[in-house]
């Protein structure tokens, strides 16, 4: 039997302007994680199954006399992709295919079967590929797992930066720019994955950072679960009809990741909230421009809170409900803040930055 894990993330700044080819965004990895299990079948028959999905619904809408689908928020697409992909790596390593049981156990999905908006649909991926890469004996490092998963992932999504599935992949804290997503898919026509696994691709760069010591990062959950793809979807609307805007949005944005970026190198956590700071306010006029709800009414209250003790807070993601983030100086009065989180029914997040074997800091081969 084999088993793998992958980490669930969140975005502390640079969301949406990420999804512009090149653009750059700063996640962390969080020590939440979806599990994938496999296991040979022994009756010629295999099966996929998961419990915390067992409630998932299809979701569609009619265009005309279409019913179209959107397959981008049901977890099985993205199980699908991932073996689809893998397996066709396998292929052009000559492994021989086999039939399997493929179990999704998944920490990042409440309960009730919602999602936490932790990135479950990139762990799932991750965690996916890394199993079946086991399975089949195949030689990878994360730079191929990445590189893997994105590919899966990007083909159902279609519309996101990636960055979560980088996140997964290399755990702690990353500095991710993203790469060019149309030269992938012209080059998936006609190279062979091993061939493209091996080439570096255009302007996808990652970099591990590391958090300055007295940096506490809160998370606070509203409950609330929203489609970052709908999301991405609406703005994306905005940037058609308001090219200029959007390119401000877009430098803004920019700028201030590599500012924060400085910070993380200088230990400065100061910077890193000024700039936490600057980045809502970059997101709050985007969601004011676009008439897209990016901070509900629960994730505004979270950030006057957090800002009464200290904190520098926004939203995380694509926002539209979810997670909040926090960074705070770890000596401030935590637990006063999420009292008063609660008592506004936010939800605090224990959850801690998490590193893939234990390592920190690492130097990102990836090109
Ligand atoms: O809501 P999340 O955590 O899935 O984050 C989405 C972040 C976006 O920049 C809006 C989209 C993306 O793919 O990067
Ligand atoms: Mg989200």
């Amino acid at each position: 039997m084999i088993k793998e894990k992958a980490p669930g993330k969140l975005y502390i700044a640079g969301e949406y302007a990420v999804v512009e080819n090149g653009f750059p965004a700063i996640l962390v990895a969080l020590n939440q994680f979806v599990y994938c299990t496999i296991e040979p079948s022994t009756n010629g028959v295999g099966q996929i199954l998961s419990h915390q999905y067992q409630n998932n619904a299809v979701q569609w809408h009619r265009q005309g006399d279409q019913m179209v689908v959107d397959q981008r928020d049901n977890p099985f697409s993205y199980i699908l992709s991932a073996i689809q992909v893998t397996e066709e790596y396998a292929r052009t390593l000559n492994q021989p295919l086999q039939v399997y049981n493929l179990q999704i156990d998944s920490e990042l999905d409440s309960a009730s079967g919602k999602k936490y908006g932790l990135g479950s649909s990139a762990a799932v991926t991750v965690a996916t590929v890394k199993a079946l890469c086991k399975f089949y004996n195949l030689p990878v490092n994360k730079d191929q797992i990445f590189k893997l998963a994105a590919i899966a992932h990007f083909s159902v999504q279609g519309n996101g930066s990636l960055g979560d599935v980088a996140a997964s992949v290399y755990g702690g804290w990353i500095a991710y720019h993203s790469f060019d997503r149309q030269w992938l898919a012209e080059q998936r026509k006609f190279l062979d994955l091993t061939t493209l696994l091996n080439l570096p691709w255009p302007n996808l760069n990652i970099e591990s950072l590391t958090a300055p010591a007295n940096l506490a990062l809160v998370i606070g959950w509203t409950g609330k679960p929203a489609s970052t793809s709908q999301l991405v979807d609406k703005i994306s609307l905005f940037k058609a009809r308001e090219q200029a805007k959007y390119h401000q949005f877009l430098d803004a944005s920019r700028r201030c990741i590599q500012r924060m970026v400085e910070g993380f190198h200088n230990s400065d956590l100061n910077i890193i909230k000024q700039e936490i700071r600057y980045n809502r306010s970059l997101l709050q006029k985007l969601a004011e421009r676009s008439g897209v709800q990016i901070e509900t009414p629960l994730l505004k209250k979270l950030c006057q809170i957090a800002e009464e003790f200290g904190g520098a807070a926004k939203t995380s993601g694509a926002g539209g409900g979810d997670c909040g983030i926090v960074a705070i100086d770890g000596h401030a009065d935590l637990k006063a803040m999420v009292d008063q989180w609660e008592s506004n029914q936010i939800e605090r997040l224990p959850l801690a930055v998490h590193f893939v074997d234990n390592v920190q800091r690492y130097t990102v081969t990836i090109k």
